[in-house]
């Protein structure tokens, strides 16, 4: 059998697409600087490999990593990886990173590959919540904090103008990412049923916007106030209040997810006091594993 792996271009890509989610590669679409390496056995189409450079262009990523089921374990893996790592080395990046949900259903073999492969041992960088209505009515029950003198929630559908330039200027100011997601996305179009806003004196103070990620499924992605408003409540009050929204609107949008960091202590503590008890569907872990690359820098 004779593998080959190269780097596909514009309608080359068509017949690996179907190796990745719909989503991945509406993501991968978006993205800049991506590289998509197709391997082929006896010329026919055997799996697909993603990168994309980090936010700080230092590092890179794999996006996506599918072997055809009849084909695994005979290298071809391995020989779409050793690609990426050769791209990833020429471009200077300092290390590959991937991540994986603990609980894929071929979490297993991508974790004894990236080992065979030299990355470093798989910790847990944070957790995907699934939930519906059980934790819905759970918001509505929940007391919050919706304004105080001078500040008011809005629905964000009735965001002005003025509130988008501001949101882009805070955005750039505070370094926020588009989406709670680690790449952010773009794409993906905004709940305008469910998301809010937060104003302090009239000038936008923060946000809490859920992407449609499928017909019945938001995301709640990006969760963020003012750091002059921290600490006194209106960051969870943003989240249920979005919540209560999406009760209003559960016949059509029953279920959502959020991500939460590892390091996130504040939003653990909260999710595990309050959403005990059969109120979230599922959590998966997303796993982290990462090589260091080992290349010549230029000569300075
Ligand atoms: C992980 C994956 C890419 C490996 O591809 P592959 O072509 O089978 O890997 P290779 O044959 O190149 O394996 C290289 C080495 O990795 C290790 N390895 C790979 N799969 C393994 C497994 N299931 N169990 C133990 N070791 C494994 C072995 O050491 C192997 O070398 P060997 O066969 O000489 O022992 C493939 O199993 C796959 O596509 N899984 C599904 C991934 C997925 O779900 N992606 C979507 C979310 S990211």
């Amino acid at each position: 059998m004779s593998t080959r792996v190269n780097i596909l271009e514009g309608f080359e890509r068509t017949p690996f697409l179907r190796f990745t989610s719909y989503l991945t590669a509406r993501q991968l679409d978006g993205k800049e600087g991506k590289v998509l390496f197709g391997a082929t056995c006896d010329g026919l189409p055997a799996g697909l490999l993603a990168i994309s450079p980090d936010k700080d262009q230092k590092s890179g990523s794999i996006k996506s990593l599918f072997v055809d089921t009849p084909l695994r374990r005979m290298g071809v893996g391995r020989l779409l990886l050793e690609k990426a790592q050769e791209f990833a080395s020429q471009s200077h990046w300092e290390k590959l990173g991937v991540t994986w949900f603990h609980d894929a259903l071929f979490a297993a073999d991508i974790e004894a590959f990236f080992k065979a492969m030299d990355f470093s041992a798989p910790k847990t960088n944070s957790t995907l919540f699934r939930a519906s209505q059980a934790l819905l009515e759970i918001a509505c029950e929940t007391r919050i904090r919706e304004s105080a003198p001078g500040i008011t929630m809005f629905a964000w559908a009735e965001r002005t103008a003025a509130d988008e330039v501001a949101m882009k200027d805070l955005k750039e100011e505070h370094e926020i990412g588009d989406g709670l997601h680690m790449d952010g996305e773009t794409f993906l179009p905004i709940s305008e049923e469910t998301s809010l806003g937060l104003r302090q004196d009239g000038r936008l103070a923060g946000w809490m916007i859920h992407h449609h990620v499928s017909a019945d499924c938001v995301r709640y992605s990006s969760l963020w106030v003012s750091p002059a408003l921290i600490g006194r409540g209106f960051g969870i009050s943003l989240a249920i209040a979005s919540a209560r929204r999406q009760h209003a609107v559960a016949n059509e949008i029953p279920r959502f997810t959020f991500l939460v960091a590892n390091n996130n202590d504040a939003m653990h503590r909260f999710v595990s006091r309050r959403f005990q008890g059969g109120a979230l569907d599922s959590t998966s872990k997303i796993l982290q594993s990462e090589k260091i690359l080992n290349h010549q820098h230029p000569a300075r």
